[in-house]
């Protein structure tokens, strides 16, 4: 089953394809904002801007023509709950995409709950604890949606254990067999996140995200959590960010046999755009240079905001 979902079309076969480097593997994120408003632009993320139900299909036909297929969008609906998350303007958004570009190109979507709650966690909290079996039921449900309103694609970015299991486990019992899990699998709590969350406007209100997400010292446990999320039944598995877990991607390729890729997160990328804005490097064959060094370590597909410039960078 894992490698017919991997060999569903040509997008998602490229993706794991080992040896070669090739356009497809590179995947643009995209952040969907319900509540539309002028100010568009994301701090540090160079020509990455914020889309609404209005520019979305425009935004993607001109990615297409530049021979970018491969998305993962973020959604930020208006109102926030803790506990009641509804998903029709995410569904309405998929079906329009799906209807316009069909098959012509992959739609990821990365399922958390960070930009929906009022604290701005990833997950349910009961006092200081996570809820687990609420997030874990409530998640599957708005993964459910979004395959239903057209996703090619799951990707559960909670950290949270059981998530992997849970959706596929929903995706199934829905004749969804066919969908393939992309796994956040070694998340890092990391410095880097910085522009995304505001883009996502998901930063947490207390606390901070290491009762979930890996903490940077500690290899082993990194490694182990993309073999659990693996076990649960991952089809493609990720570390993130992405530059600062090179030396983890092989260890995991070997122990679990399955595709890694690697998150080129907002703060890496944005290095990369602050530098070259002072005239510090030329961003493309800086850019092109890190994806580079990704495909050394060995990871078969690279998320980044820069992945609309593949063809251009002469990929
Ligand atoms: C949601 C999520 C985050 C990123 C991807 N999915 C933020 C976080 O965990 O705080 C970060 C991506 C980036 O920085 O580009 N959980």
């Amino acid at each position: 089953m894992i490698l017919e979902r991997l060999h569903n079309n040509e997008i998602i076969n490229n993706m794991s394809l080992e040896s070669k480097f090739v356009r497809d593997q590179l995947v643009q994120p995209i952040f969907i904002h319900e509540d539309e408003k002028n100010e568009t632009t994301i701090p540090g993320l160079g020509k990455n801007k914020i889309l609404f139900e209005s520019n979305i299909i425009e935004t993607i036909s001109d990615d297409v023509k530049n021979g970018c297929r491969n998305f993962i969008l973020f959604f930020v609906p208006k109102t926030k709950s803790n506990n009641q998350f509804i998903t029709s303007f995410q569904e309405n958004i998929l079906s329009k995409i799906k209807k316009e570009f069909g098959s012509e190109i992959e739609i990821w979507v990365d399922l958390c709950l960070c930009s929906f709650t009022i604290t701005g966690h990833c997950c349910l909290f009961e006092g200081e604890k996570i809820n687990y079996a609420d997030s874990l039921e409530i998640m599957s449900d708005i993964a459910l949606s979004y395959v239903r309103g057209g996703a090619d694609g799951i990707a559960p970015s909670s950290m949270l254990n059981g998530i992997v299991h849970s959706v596929r486990k929903k995706l199934d019992l829905h004749d969804f067999k066919h969908i393939p899990i992309m796994s956040y699998s070694t998340k890092f709590a990391s410095n880097f996140y910085g522009p995304f969350r505001a883009a996502a406007d998901s930063s947490p209100s207390f606390g901070d995200r290491t009762s979930y997400q890996l903490d940077c010292t500690d290899k082993e446990n990194a490694i182990e959590s993309s073999v659990r999320f693996s076990e649960e039944g991952a089809d493609l598995l990720m570390v993130k960010p992405g530059l600062l877990s090179l030396d983890l991607i092989q260890p995991i390729i070997e122990k679990t046999k399955k595709p890694v890729g690697a998150y080129q997160v907002s703060g890496e990328y944005s290095s990369l755009v602050y530098l070259a804005d002072n005239k510090l490097i030329d961003f493309d064959s800086g850019l092109l240079e890190t994806w580079s060094t990704f495909k050394r370590a060995g990871a078969q597909y690279i998320i980044s905001y820069g992945s609309r410039y593949a063809k251009k960078l002469g990929l």
